[in-house]
């Protein structure tokens, strides 16, 4: 199995896919196989931060049947051990991407033969963009200093989670007890937020395996484009306060100083902590990998050598 990194934000521009790249080139400079999914559908840039201007295949030859196998897909990013699946060539239309057609990439992406997925999301709160969030058992999400995006991002985190919540709900053992709730009760329908506590006097056993269902899904979070003005303690207050009002986990990974050579690095089609290894701003996404990995240690794939001969 691989491990799963979905990327993603309430807000447009804050630095996700910058974090996706620099993070995926950090884990493949230790050895790891790493490879980037590039599933900003409808704003698709990935590719631009390594400086590939056209690809032979992506995302769009697996969604036209052209290829079956995901793993088919992938392209080199030119740095050892780290691979792009591009979705540059997908159509227009891609962001109104069908269900079938969003579960069959999720499947596939379970199936990377990597040892990190790194899934770079778009901006948003749409059906897509939570789903491909809440595909693995942990999510990243963005946020920067900005109260904008700070807000943003409790509209994303509300999003995903009762996204999550409606999903456990929908499992047979939850339907019944949520029918039986609205049975006893004055609603005609139960509302998500609220449908914990309802569940859990009415039946507490129920009640707190809904909770432990929803505490296995741990959101991490990074804040970047910090500034010498902002509160370097941000990030702990909305880890408090998150972990305060849901029941899933929230852990807030570390704070990315702001640098105007960001761009530059970007202007020169070479990934940052190549170009700029030794800034702050470098030393901060190396924290973040060893905060991550502090509490997770990753096994290299196992079936390492079947990805090779492809
Ligand atoms: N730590 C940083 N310091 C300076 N500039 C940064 C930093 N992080 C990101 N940027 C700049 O912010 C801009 C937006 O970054 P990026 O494209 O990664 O955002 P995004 O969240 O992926 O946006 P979108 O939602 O449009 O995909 C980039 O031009 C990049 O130069
Ligand atoms: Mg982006």
């Amino acid at each position: 199995m691989s491990y799963i990194f979905p990327i993603g934000g309430g807000k447009g521009g804050i630095g996700k896919t910058f974090i996706a790249s620099n993070i995926g080139a950090i884990f493949a400079k230790q050895g790891k196989t790493v490879v980037l999914v590039d599933l900003d559908l409808g704003g698709s840039n990935l590719h631009t931060f390594f400086g590939i201007n056209g690809v032979n295949t992506g995302l769009h030859n697996f969604l036209n049947k052209s290829q079956t196998n995901l793993s088919r897909v992938v392209e080199s990013t030119g740095i050892p051990n780290l691979s792009i699946i591009s979705s540059m060539n997908c159509s227009i239309e891609i962001p109104n991407l069908f269900h079938a057609q969003k579960l069959k990439i999720i499947k596939a992406i379970q199936n990377l033969p990597f040892d990190i997925v790194i899934l770079d999301l778009g901006a948003g709160t749409n059906s897509n963009i939570l789903d491909f969030f809440l595909c693995s058992d942990e999510g990243i999400f963005v946020v920067t200093p900005e109260p904008t995006s700070i807000e943003n991002a409790f509209r994303f985190v509300q999003g995903a989670y009762f996204r999550r919540l409606k999903q456990l709900l929908k499992q047979h053992d939850f339907n019944a007890a949520i029918k039986e709730v609205n049975r006893t009760s004055d609603d005609i329908m139960v509302k998500s937020p609220d449908v914990i506590e309802k569940i859990s006097e009415h039946d507490p056993e129920q009640g707190k395996k809904l909770q432990e269902k929803l505490a296995e899904f741990n959101f991490k979070f990074i804040l970047n484009l910090l500034q010498k003005q902002n509160d370097e303690k941000l990030g702990e207050k909305i880890e408090k306060v998150c972990n305060r009002h849901f029941y899933s986990n929230f852990q807030f990974l570390g704070n990315i100083r702001y640098d105007p050579r960001v761009y530059d690095s970007i202007l020169s089609k070479q990934i940052y902590v190549d170009k700029y290894a030794y800034t702050p701003t470098s030393t901060d996404l190396q924290n973040i990998v060893k905060t991550w990995q502090g509490v997770n240690t990753i096994e290299s794939y196992p079936d390492q050598k079947a990805y090779e001969k492809i």
